[in-house]
């Protein structure tokens, strides 16, 4: 291989393994889904646990404001099985806030956040302890 070829290679390689998992993400915005987490339309190995795990969100407007209700319709079963946490996410993916719950203490997995001045998408996502990470998308 000659130096030119090794040069066209080398960029080749070094622009798909940057490029392809960024172009992937802007253009398949559910890339992923039904293996790293899951969705209500792609469950993967989880399709019978979808409706207690996809979290659901809620939204009320007020001017600039918007209050984001996220409710996972989960057991809190102590620690054997529960929702470790929410987190919301804005329309690049950016993280927007959390909130960790505490089995002992919270009956149900419901989280609130006010964005102010947001419009686009945003993601929620919920971990159960058993059964892995799941997303939702809202409008805003
Ligand atoms: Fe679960």
């Amino acid at each position: 291989m000659d130096r030119r070829s090794f040069m066209r290679l080398s960029l080749a390689a070094t622009a798909s393994g940057v490029l392809i998992p960024t172009a992937a993400l802007a253009s398949d915005k559910m890339s992923g889904a039904g293996g790293i987490y899951y969705t209500k339309e792609q469950p993967g190995r989880w399709a019978a646990k979808a409706g207690g795990h996809v979290p659901l969100i809620t939204l009320q407007k007020s001017g600039a404001d918007t209050m984001v209700e996220v409710v996972t319709p989960h057991e809190m079963k102590e620690y054997e099985h529960f929702i470790v946490k929410h987190i919301l996410l804005d329309k690049d993916y950016g993280f927007i806030d959390e909130l960790m719950f505490d089995p002992t203490k919270d009956a149900q997995a419901r989280s609130e956040y006010k964005l102010t001045g947001y419009t686009g998408a945003i993601y929620a996502l919920s971990v159960c302890n058993k059964h892995d990470t799941w997303l939702s998308m809202a409008e805003v």
